[in-house]
C-alpha cells in the first residue's frame, strides 16, 4: 500500500468510529463525544514546554499531531466536527488551514484562540462524555472520561480498521528504512549517538516524532532493556548491536527490535539466530483464538530450549521454566499491542464493559492477556539477556547449580538479544508488518 491509499480507506475508518462513539455514549448515557486535543505542558519553575503530545483519543480520528487547543465534537447523526486552532501567534509555526483527504469528512470550525473553543461546543455539559487531560478543562467543560465510554473505546481500538493497517505499514516502511542505516553505521564502528543520528536522519524523525525513545546498545548495553544513554564515543571492541526503534505515521507507531554480531560467524550470531527461528515460530501463533499469555508461557519454553542446547542452562526446558530461571534471561512480557501508542490501551481488558484478565502468577511484566481475534496487532518481542543484576541474584539462590556460569561468562560481553516484529491477527495467516517491510525493501 502506498502512503496515498488512506484517502481511499479513511471514509471507512471514521464510519467505524462513528459506530463505535455511538454505542460508547449510549452505554454511558451521553449525548456528545468531546475530545480535546490536548495542551503543551510547562517544566516546573520554568517557561520551558515539554514536547506536545496529543491525546490518543483525538488523534484516532485525524492525521493531526501537533494541534494543540484543537477539539472533536460528536454527536450521533450529525457530521463529526473539528475545533481547529490556528492561533495568532509570531513565535511559532502556525498550523496550516486544514488541508487533505480528511477535511470533507468533518464540519469546521477555525478559532483563534483556545478559549473561543467554548462557543462551538455544546450547551448542555452534562450531556457530554468529555475524554481527555486535566489541563484540557475549558470553562465547565472538564474532561470527565466516563469509564463506561472510555472502557468500550478503547477495548475497540484493538481492531484497526484497514486505514490503520495502511498507517501502520507505512511506520513500518520507515522505521525498516532507518533500521537499514543503522545497521550500516553498526558495520561502519560508530557509536551509539552517530547511530541514533544516522537512524534519524533515514527515518526524517527525531525525539518529538518517534513513537518511543531510541534503544540503541552496543555490547553490555544490549543487556539493559531500556538503554537510551547514547554514549557518544564508540567502544573499542565491537562485539553486538541491539537497536529497538520505531517510527511514527499519521499518528500511528511501529516498534521494531533487531540484534546483530559483529562476528557473523560466531557463537553469538548462532544464538542470534535460535532466537530468530523462535521469534517466527511465534509470530505463527498470532491466530484468532489463541490467548496471548500462552505465546507469552510457550516463549519462556522455547527460550528455555535455547538456552539449554547452547549450555547455558543445564535443567530441562521444563525445569528452567519452572525454577524460574528462564525468567533470569527472559524477564520482560512477550509483547503488547500495538496502534495509535506503542503500548495500545486495553492489553488486560476482559470486555467493552471493563474488568482484568489477570496475568500468569510469576510474570509480572507481561502487557497484554487478552484472547487474539482478527485485526489485533501485537508485538512479539522475544529475548535472551545476561543482566548483571538478575545473575547476581541466580548466583546467591537455590538454582546457581542450574547454570554454566562459564558459558554464561561468554555471553555476558554481548549484553542481549531482542528480536521484535509487530503482527497483525487475521482470519488466516499472521501477517508480519516488519518481515514485510524488511522484505519490500531487501
Ligand atoms: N520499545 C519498547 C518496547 O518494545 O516495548
Ligand atoms: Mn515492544
Ligand atoms: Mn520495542
Amino acid at each position: 500500500m502506498s502512503a496515498a491509499d488512506p484517502a481511499i480507506l479513511y471514509p471507512q475508518h471514521v464510519t467505524e468510529l462513528q459506530i463505535r462513539a455511538t454505542e460508547a455514549l449510549a452505554r454511558g448515557g451521553f449525548d456528545h463525544l468531546l475530545v480535546p486535543s490536548g495542551t503543551l505542558h510547562y517544566q516546573v519553575f520554568d517557561d520551558r514546554d515539554y514536547p506536545y503530545a496529543v491525546n490518543p483519543q483525538f488523534k484516532a480520528w485525524l492525521p493531526l499531531v501537533r494541534n494543540p487547543g484543537s477539539w472533536l465534537v460528536f454527536t450521533p447523526g450529525h457530521k463529526p466536527k473539528l475545533i481547529y486552532l490556528q492561533p495568532f501567534d509570531y513565535w511559532h509555526v502556525v498550523p496550516e488551514a486544514p488541508s487533505g483527504w480528511w477535511v470533507e469528512h468533518f464540519e469546521i470550525a477555525i478559532i483563534r484562540t483556545p478559549a473561543e473553543a467554548a462557543q462551538h461546543l455544546p450547551t448542555a455539559v452534562e450531556r457530554c462524555a468529555i475524554l481527555g487531560e486535566p489541563q484540557s478543562a475549558l470553562g465547565g467543560f472538564v474532561p470527565n472520561n466516563p469509564p463506561a465510554v472510555v472502557n468500550y473505546l478503547e477495548y475497540h481500538r484493538a481492531f484497526k480498521t484497514p486505514y490503520e493497517f495502511a498507517m501502520m505499514r507505512e511506520a513500518t516502511r520507515i522505521g525498516v528504512r532507518a533500521h537499514r542505516a543503522a545497521e550500516a553505521g553498526f558495520r561502519a564502528g560508530l557509536s551509539e549517538f552517530d547511530i541514533h543520528l544516522a537512524y534519524c536522519a533515514a527515518a526524517r524523525q527525531d525525539a518529538n516524532d518517534l513513537p518511543y525513545r531510541n534503544i540503541v546498545a552496543l555490547n553490555e548495553h544490549g543487556a539493559v532493556l531500556h538503554y537510551t544513554e547514547l554514549a557518544t564515543q564508540a567502544p573499542g571492541d565491537v562485539r553486538s548491536f541491539l537497536i529497538d526503534a520505531g517510527a511514527s505515521f499519521g499518528g500511528y507507531a511501529s516498534d521494531i527490535t533487531r540484534t546483530y554480531a559483529h562476528d557473523t560467524g560466531g557463537e553469538f550470531q548462532a544464538l542470534i539466530d535460535a532466537v530468530d527461528g523462535a521469534q517466527r515460530r511465534m509470530c505463527d501463533q498470532v491466530r484468532p483464538g489463541t490467548d496471548y499469555r500462552r505465546i507469552h508461557l510457550d516463549a519462556h519454553l522455547a527460550l528455555a530450549g535455547i538456552l539449554h542446547d547452547f549450555g547455558i542452562s543445564r535443567l530441562s526446558p521444563e525445569a528452567t521454566v519452572e525454577t524460574g530461571v528462564s525468567s533470569v534471561f527472559f524477564p520482560h512480557g512477550i509483547g503488547h499491542g500495538i496502534g495509535l501508542q506503542v503500548h495500545d490501551v486495553a492489553g488486560f481488558a476482559q470486555s467493552d464493559r471493563g474488568g482484568t484478565i489477570p496475568k500468569p502468577d510469576g510474570h509480572p511484566y507481561l502487557r497484554t492477556t487478552r484472547v487474539l481475534e482478527p485485526g489485533m496487532v501485537v508485538t512479539i518481542e522475544p529475548g535472551i539477556y545476561f543482566v548483571d543484576l538478575l545473575l547476581d541474584g541466580l548466583k546467591r539462590g537455590e538454582y546457581a547449580g542450574a547454570v554454566d556460569w562459564d558459558r554464561i561468562a561468554a555471553f555476558r560481553p554481548y549484553g542481549g538479544i531482542r528480536i521484535e516484529d509487530d503482527v497483525a491477527c487475521t482470519e488466516a495467516a499472521p501477517l508480519n508488518l516488519t518481515r514485510d517491510g524488511f522484505a519490500e525493501t531487501a
